[in-house]
Order: structure tokens, then C-alpha cells, then sequence
């Protein structure tokens, strides 16, 4: 029963003498560290992470993107590094994206079915290095692509079947280097499906599909863009192919036609702004469900920190624990590294 103070009068400034009388005070389950601790629900932990690394030609490279203060593009011998560090951090998986050459973009996207792209490189030296992390590529052709799209452009037309027959080859370039996660992100229509038929085909029945089930069209891609070289080339938008943000029964249907061809995994990307379609994709489907915390997300904490306007370890942290709180198994975030190395000192 709530008693509320009867008598403080508007002029009365000193606080009430009289007691609540409550059965329910909230506060005494916050009362301590330790009590907060006992009734947390969700806890952040190393296992949660994928770390999202950038790769770029040549040797002892580490070239900073400047929308992305603290991430470098990595040349494949410090991208083995990274999966090193990764390892001692517990960290059980990177997802690897590449800059390609210039030199090598053409419209059809043909760098992606090269045996010796950057991306297979990269699988094949950190699959020997570090053996026991998981390896995680992007099938989608905008790295590759002279327009920067994910797909093969007919006229202003991103074509879809001829586009996925391209991305089950790429997809079995990467199988075959030796990825363990195939994700496609490219949102074209039934190319799970045609995608699962490939791998098993080649006996790659083991290698999972973590599919892009719920992708939107968003403005939080810009500095990951920046990272791969296809900000600048990018012609009209990909709301052909990519999910209107203004939608969400939509996304259950996305996401049921990836389950029904064949994904072991989903992802709902972008991250932070989509936590009511993580949670309904999660409640409804109960899959292995993770939230990509997108390069314009990770690109506002850090700008708004680095200019004294937010703690940054703080809104790391929070903005991560949000995610296991809609309900994702883990988080594709570029924080990772800096995560895992926190609450590994945390504890
Ligand atoms: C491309 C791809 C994108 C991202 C991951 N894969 C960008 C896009 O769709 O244009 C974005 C990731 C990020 O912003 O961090 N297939």
C-alpha cells in the first residue's frame, strides 16, 4: 500500500519527516555492488564477441580509418596478429572484410572468386596460425564491384538470380579457403537456399550459414563504406535489396525464408536502432540470433567520447549489454578487442 505524504504543503522545502509505509522498495536490490551483482540478468562476456577486422594489401600495414577512430585496415600478417590477440582474449570468432585493390574491382565483381583474393589469403595464414578460431566472411560482391554494389547492375537494376549464382561461387571460394561461417549479407532473394545446395555439394555440409536474415537500408554504414573503399563509387542507394527501416513484420518474413533454406544463425543489422526487431526475431524463431553493432554506431560512441561528451568505456559497455538484453546470443562489434580486454581485467 503506497501512502503518499499528505502534508507537505508547496512552501514546505525541508524533506518530509513522514515514512513510506512499502512492502516493494525497488532500491534495496541496488543497495550494494554485490547485490546488483547477485540480481543481474545479463551478463556481457568475452563468448558474446565477434570481432569485425578490416584487411588491406601488403605487409606491416595498419592504415587508420578516419571515421573509425581506433580501427585499422590490416595487412594479412597483422590480421594474424589480431587472431592471436583474439585467441588470448577469448574472443571465439572475426569476421573478415576486405579492401580490395582498386585495380582489381570490375563491374561483375570477379576479385570474389579468385582463389587468392585477399579474404582467402587471410583464411588460409590465420587458419595456421591460430587454428582454433572461428572464421567468418561477408558473401556480398561490394567489395569487388567497380559500383560498389552487392550485386551485378543491369542497367539501374541490381539482378537477382544471376547475382546469386555468383555468390554461391564466392561463397565456395571461401569454403574452400577454409571459413567456417559463411555470411552472407548481400539480401538477394534465395540465395541461402542456392547457397546451402552449393557447400553441400562440395562436402562442406559442417560449414555454417549465418545469414543477414534482417538488413536494413541504413545510413549507419557510412565509415564501414569508408573502410572498404566503396563510399566513394557507391551509385544510388541499396534500397532494392536492403530492408526499409520502416518495417518490421517484414523482417519475420526475411527471416523465416533464411530458416526454412537453410541458416544455422541470424543476424539483425543495424545494431543499436533495430533492438525491437532482435527481440521479436529472437522471441519468435529462437535461433542462434546476434546484432551487428554497425560501423556508424561504433563511430557515434566515438565521436561523442572523443570530444568529452561521453564516458566511452561506460557506453561501450552499456550499448553491448543492451544487445544480450533484446535477446542476442552476441554481437558483431568493433569494440571487441577493447571489450574483451576489459572484462577479462574486470574479473
Ligand atoms: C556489405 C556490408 C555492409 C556492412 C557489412 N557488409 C555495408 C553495406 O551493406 O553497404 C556494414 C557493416 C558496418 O557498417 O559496420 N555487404
Amino acid at each position: 500500500m503506497v501512502h503518499l505524504p499528505s502534508k507537505i504543503s508547496p512552501l514546505e522545502t525541508s524533506a518530509p519527516t513522514t515514512k513510506l509505509d512499502l512492502a516493494q522498495r525497488p532500491r534495496r536490490n541496488r543497495k550494494a555492488e554485490w547485490a546488483r551483482r547477485l540480481v543481474r540478468e545479463n551478463v556481457l562476456t568475452a563468448d558474446d564477441l565477434i570481432w569485425p577486422i578490416f584487411l588491406v594489401e601488403g605487409e606491416r600495414q595498419r592504415v587508420p580509418i578516419a571515421s573509425m577512430p581506433g580501427v585499422d585496415r590490416l595487412s594479412v600478417d597483422e590480421a594474424v596478429k589480431a587472431a592471436v590477440l583474439a585467441a588470448e582474449l577469448a574472443i571465439p570468432a572475426l569476421a573478415l572484410f576486405p579492401n580490395t585493390d582498386p585495380a582489381q574491382r570490375d563491374p561483375r565483381g570477379s576479385e570474389a572468386l579468385n582463389e587468392a583474393n585477399l579474404v582467402c589469403r587471410a583464411l588460409r595464414a590465420i587458419k595456421r596460425e591460430v587454428p582454433d578460431i572461428g572464421l567468418i566472411t561477408d558473401v556480398a560482391l561490394d567489395p569487388y564491384t567497380s559500383h560498389g554494389h552487392d550485386g551485378i547492375l543491369r542497367g539501374d537494376e541490381i539482378v537477382n538470380d544471376e547475382t546469386v549464382a555468383v555468390l554461391v561461387a564466392q561463397a565456395l571460394n571461401q569454403a574452400r579457403a577454409g571459413a567456417d561461417i559463411i555470411a552472407p549479407s548481400d539480401m538477394m532473394d534465395g540465395r541461402i537456399g542456392a547457397i546451402r545446395t552449393g557447400l553441400d555439394g562440395e562436402n562442406f555440409e559442417t560449414v555454417q550459414i549465418m545469414a543477414y536474415a534482417a538488413k536494413y537500408a541504413s545510413a549507419f554504414y557510412g565509415p564501414f563504406r569508408d573502410a572498404i573503399g566503396t563510399q566513394a563509387v557507391l551509385t544510388g542507394g541499396k534500397r532494392t535489396y536492403q530492408m526499409d527501416p520502416a518495417n518490421s513484420d517484414e523482417a519475420l518474413r526475411e527471416v523465416a525464408l533464411d530458416i526454412e533454406q537453410g541458416a544455422d544463425m541470424l543476424i539483425v543489422k543495424p545494431g543499436m536502432p533495430y533492438l525491437d526487431i532482435l527481440c521479436r526475431v529472437k522471441e519468435t524463431f529462437a535461433l542462434p540470433t546476434f546484432a551487428y553493432q554497425v560501423s556508424g554506431e561504433y563511430a557515434m560512441i566515438m565521436a561523442a567520447s572523443g570530444n568529452g561528451w561521453l564516458d566511452e568505456e561506460r557506453a561501450m559497455l552499456e550499448s553491448l549489454t543492451a544487445f544480450k538484453r533484446a535477446g542476442a546470443d552476441g554481437v558483431l562489434t568493433y569494440f571487441a578487442p577493447r571489450v574483451a580486454k576489459k572484462l577479462k581485467d574486470m574479473r
